[in-house]
């Protein structure tokens, strides 16, 4: 019988599972999908993540702060919102085994076309006149048919108060707004951070890891004043700064200076200037390789309803089979501190002094919104690599799960000893290790490639003597011979991206 070769997904997954990436929450009563639990390396892989993000957005300017909030919200919220009336998605359900789909993945994905700004009669009459059948059963398909895909619940004894889990992270700076404004230095703009769960009641997440129910975002939501969205302070630095973007007008992938951003396209300075924070992110920080980044601009029938200006951030993958979101840019104007204001009937507006005089302000929000876990899979995917002997994660140093294993060549004469008096100096020092010293070192090496872990670290006979160690990257393989007294001190910097040739010749 012919085994057929596994998928790059299924092979991904595999390791994710196995070796403690992530893996099916509540697995051992049959889990459901879009619920996953981040296990042991997981986790640390997203710390660094959101680490790396904190550090990177919350710096761009000194009244940039993170808040923490509730994941249950009153209804009003939502209300005001406008979540409850228009966070909606379009299903189709099949008339023999009751299987529900998402109509427009469902249409995408078996006509190849885009379907971003289909209603439900149009979705049923491609699903209809194309045949388009079951996934499971082959049956015959339902109309397509809105729902609201907010997780609804009660709260008190008597259930009296209707409240969501919330569907963005993004609704707890808007309410936050009026007490961080008094709070900080009544200046705008102001930025309001949350690093946090989400909740979305996806009619059929498919998609692996990518798609959840149960999910964290990064968002950071900058309030301004609108009469200044064409200045950024630092618009200057940047103006020749090329942006790769796939415009809604051309369908073209391409590079445009933020100069011409502005001015040709008309995207506003305080947008432009973000973009490029954006890619810079992605690229000089995540890594990300140029030609798997883009921006796609959404037209005004694609974007979310609170946009006015909207490019997601799409990353190729191979595992998903192309482009897929995985941030977004949106110009939410002052729909949501105006909705808010409304609702609730308590005032958002602000008074700011502007050249000695005051001035009455309704903010409004440019959004920056990263989907975490989506971040992680598409790490995964684009830092996998498979060669003849192993499979590797070539992350950067800063993002490896595992900074560095540390392993004695073998289990007698007093290695194991200084091995893992040497594990334990790093532990204390805060570095994220793994001591393993069971099977030959080429296996070890092998488990450590699988799991990316940026390091090894091994001590043999020549160690007790001369008190030093060979340290192995996991891309090239290269290694060099360091010091042990020197070792904490030149693993920091490795792991700030020097390379290895700075500290030692390859042996
Ligand atoms: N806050 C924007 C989003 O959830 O897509």
């Amino acid at each position: 019988m012919e085994i057929s070769e596994k998928s790059k997904s299924e092979k991904i997954m595999d390791i994710a599972t196995k070796r403690g990436f992530f893996y099916p929450s509540a697995e051992i009563y049959g889990s459901k999908a879009g619920f996953w639990t981040y296990g042991s390396l997981g986790t640390k892989i997203k710390h660094k993540w959101e680490n790396l993000w904190r550090n990177y957005f919350l710096s761009l300017n000194t009244n940039f702060y993170e808040i923490d909030d509730c994941n249950i919200m009153p209804k009003k919220v939502f209300e005001s919102s406008g979540h409850l009336k228009n966070f909606n998605d379009a299903m189709t359900e099949c008339e023999k085994c009751h299987s529900r789909f998402k109509a427009d993945q469902i249409v995408e994905d078996i006509l190849k076309i885009e379907t971003g700004s289909l209603k439900e009669a149009e979705l049923t009459k491609l699903i209809k006149e194309n045949k388009i059948k079951c996934l499971n059963c082959k049956g015959n398909l339902s109309d397509a048919r809105f729902f609201n895909i907010m997780f609804g619940l009660k709260v008190g004894v008597t259930g009296e108060d209707e409240a969501f889990l919330r569907p963005e992270s993004a609704q707890a700076p808007y309410l936050a707004f009026r007490r961080e404004f008094e709070a900080t230095r009544r200046k705008l703009p102001l930025g309001l951070a949350v690093v946090g769960k989400a909740f979305r009641n996806e009619i059929s997440p498919r998609q692996g890891f990518f798609r959840l129910r149960e999910f964290t975002q990064a968002e950071l939501q900058i309030f301004f004043d609108s009469e200044k969205i064409n200045e950024h302070e630092k618009f200057d630095e940047v103006k020749n700064y090329n942006l790769i973007v796939y415009l809604a007008s051309d369908k073209k992938l391409k590079k445009i200076s933020c100069k011409e951003m502005n001015e040709k396209l008309k995207i506003p300075k305080f947008y432009v200037y973000h973009m490029v924070k954006f890619q810079e992110f992605y690229l000089n920080i995540l890594k990300i390789p140029e030609n798997r980044f883009r921006f796609r601009e959404l037209d005004e029938n694609e974007r979310a309803f609170y946009n006015k200006i909207h490019f997601d951030i799409e990353l190729n993958l191979e595992t998903l089979g192309g482009w897929k979101e995985a941030a977004g840019c949106h110009y939410r104007t002052d729909h949501d501190l105006g909705g808010h204001q409304k609702g609730s009937g308590v005032k958002l507006e602000i008074t700011i002094d502007e050249e000695g005089k005051s001035k009455k302000v309704l903010p409004h929000v440019l959004e920056l919104s990263f989907g975490v876990d989506r971040n992680i899979w598409a790490l995964l995917d684009i830092f996998f690599k498979e060669e003849k002997e192993r499979t590797l994660f070539a992350f950067p140093p800063y993002l490896a799960p595992l900074d560095a294993a540390v392993f004695p060549l073998v289990n007698k004469d007093g290695l194991p000893e200084l091995s893992e008096e040497i594990f334990s100096d790093l532990f204390k020092s805060g570095f994220s290790v793994f001591y393993d010293s069971s099977g030959s070192v080429g296996r070890r090496y092998r488990r450590q490639d699988e799991v990316g872990t940026r390091f090894c670290l091994t001590l043999d006979y020549d160690s007790l003597k001369n008190k030093d160690l060979t340290i192995r990257e996991v891309e090239s393989m290269k290694q060099i011979r360091v010091k042990i007294n020197d070792l904490n001190v030149i693993l920091k910097d490795l792991l700030n991206g020097e390379d290895l040739s700075k500290f030692g010749n390859f042996i």
